[in-house]
């Protein structure tokens, strides 16, 4: 079965936001999970998460940045072309219920997995605090998506360029400083950045969650590849995730293990460009 792009644009410098045609999916889709593509039958499987869904359309909206072989060539393909395989939707949905007051905080292209939490918890009636951050405004992306679908939305930028010249983490300390009463923090972005807005945020007595999607390989439980630890424990993100407890993720050992996919990575991308 083939699975139809509809539509195809960049979002930001090497960021594309894809549309879907897969009814099935995006029926069953809830906020939190992901689906697997593949482009065509030998092609590598690749897992990414779900940033829209529409039930009555049938369409999935994922967004990605170029960064392996396989996202440099799905960059490539044009709207009316078609992927051979479309999984989903993958992993645990995302807890979302009424708690109160909820910040969401999206780093990069982990603002694309923030949106649909963005969504839903404001659909649940919680006050929706949003802060999105990029390296610079050109790299900032869904910020008209985001201030639709929150209460209140704060940018940064490292460079200035847009919003608080600083951290988006810099924003969440002021909000937890004001003695606001907030239930929940749900940080998504590089693994950096999710282990200093944990550290940042640990003192508060507030639960925090990020979501581990970007350490994937197959998605599937059988790779071993997105093992992570948590509370001592071995999970695996792709099935027991990808939200966990921000404060019991061994976050040094996730980066360790990152770090060697990305050499493995870097030589699979030069020998595409060869
Ligand atoms: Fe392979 Fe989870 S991605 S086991």
């Amino acid at each position: 079965m083939a699975y139809k792009i509809l539509k195809k644009e960049e979002i930001a410098p090497s960021v594309h936001r894809m549309v879907i045609d897969a009814p099935d999916v995006a029926k069953a889709a809830k906020a939190g999970q992901f689906i697997i593509l593949r482009i065509d039958e030998r092609g590598e499987r690749i897992p990414l998460t779900i940033t829209d869904f529409e039930k009555e359309t049938g369409t999935v909206t994922v967004v990605f940045q170029e960064m392996g072989k396989t996202t440099k060539q799905l960059a490539k393909l044009s709207a009316g072309e078609s992927l051979e395989d479309f999984v989903g939707p993958l992993g645990t949905p995302a807890d979302i219920r009424k708690l109160g007051t909820v910040i969401l905080v999206g780093g990069g292209v982990g603002v694309a997995p923030i949106y649909p939490q963005a969504k839903a918890y404001t659909k649940e009636g919680n006050r929706v605090i949003s802060i999105i951050g990029a390296r610079n405004k050109d790299l900032l992306i869904l910020e008209d998506e985001m201030g639709k679908a929150s209460t209140e939305l704060y940018i940064a930028t490292d460079d200035g360029s847009k919003g608080h010249h600083g951290f988006v983490t810099d924003i969440m300390k002021r909000i937890l400083d004001s003695g606001e009463k907030v239930s929940r923090v749900v940080i998504i972005g590089p693994p950096i950045m999710m282990k200093v807005g944990a550290g940042v945020a640990s003192p508060y007595d507030v639960e925090i969650l990020v979501s581990l999607n970007s350490i994937m390989v197959d998605g599937t439980g059988m790779c071993g590849g997105c093992r992570v630890t948590v509370d001592g424990k071995t999970k695996f993100t792709c099935v027991d995730g990808p939200e966990f407890d921000a404060r019991k993720v061994d976050f040094i050992e996730l980066m360790n293990r990152l770090a060697i996919y990305r050499g493995e990575e870097t030589k699979a991308v030069e020998k595409y460009e060869e």
